[in-house]
């Protein structure tokens, strides 16, 4: 169960808000003078503690995508324009669905597995005034729950394979709490069935995930670690 603790010292907003977090989440407060990895309600917002260290929610590389913007992958594979409704099935951070927000100036709905990056993020994409409908759960689920056609375009960026990633990630929100599930031919058919015009899979240049899903088309480009994999959505009936 994940732990949660105050900072050394709360005021009265930290302690109503830690309150809140255990009655909604069943969460297990623990002593103030714990250092138990943990999630941290402090003055400043909510922080996860990972030996010692406090890590926060961050924007990410947002400038780098803003200032691709329309020659980024997303958004030419997608063929994403305003007005489209675009569904990231997994969060992480939030700033590829912020960046896609921003592109279609729409609701982006995001979902993301892991509890203690659901609730860095979804008080940090607010406090940024990010537009993005933030949602627990696994995105498979959610699917499921989908009429077809219900969203224009329909992205996943799950974890690369431990081996594959940066050593400077080590100390990432994403890398110590994120669900390194992968997506398989269940999900992808029911996202195709829930997409009115593709789906798109972000992977890793030395893994094999789009061969396993049978990419329909991906996109490569010189040295850089990412590729796109992309499938047209289900035909109308
Ligand atoms: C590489 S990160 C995504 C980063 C994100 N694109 C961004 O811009 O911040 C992958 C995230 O997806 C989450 N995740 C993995 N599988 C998932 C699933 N089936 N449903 C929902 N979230 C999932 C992980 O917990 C992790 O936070």
């Amino acid at each position: 169960m994940l732990k949660i603790i105050t900072c050394k010292k709360p005021n009265q907003s930290v302690n109503e808000r830690i309150e809140q977090l255990v009655t909604r989440y069943g969460l297990c407060k623990i002593e103030r003078q714990s250092r138990d990895d943990a999630l941290v309600v402090t003055r400043k917002g909510l922080a996860l503690r990972v030996s010692g260290k406090l890590m926060y929610w961050h924007p990410g590389l947002l400038h780098t995508l803003r200032e691709a913007r329309t020659r980024h992958p997303w958004v030419k594979l997608g063929e994403l324009t305003k007005g489209d409704r675009v569904l990231d099935c997994t969060l992480g951070l939030g700033t590829d669905a912020r960046f896609i927000s921003e592109i279609t100036q729409t609701t982006v709905v995001g979902i993301e597995q892991s509890l203690e990056i659901y609730l860095i993020s979804e008080e940090g994409l607010q406090s940024a005034g990010a537009n993005i409908d933030v949602r627990l759960g696994h995105s498979l689920d959610f699917l499921k729950q989908q009429k077809n056609h219900s969203f224009d375009v329909i992205i996943a960026d799950p974890m690369f394979p431990k081996h594959l990633l940066k050593q400077s990630q080590n100390l990432s929100i994403v890398r110590n709490f994120a669900s390194f599930q992968t997506l398989n031919l269940t999900w992808l058919d029911e996202a195709r069935r829930v997409a009115r015009r593709c789906v798109l899979v972000k992977d890793h240049i030395h893994n094999d995930l789009l061969e396993s899903l049978q990419a329909e088309y991906i996109w490569a480009k010189g040295k850089r670690s990412a590729r796109y994999g992309r499938w047209q959505a289900f035909e109308r009936k």
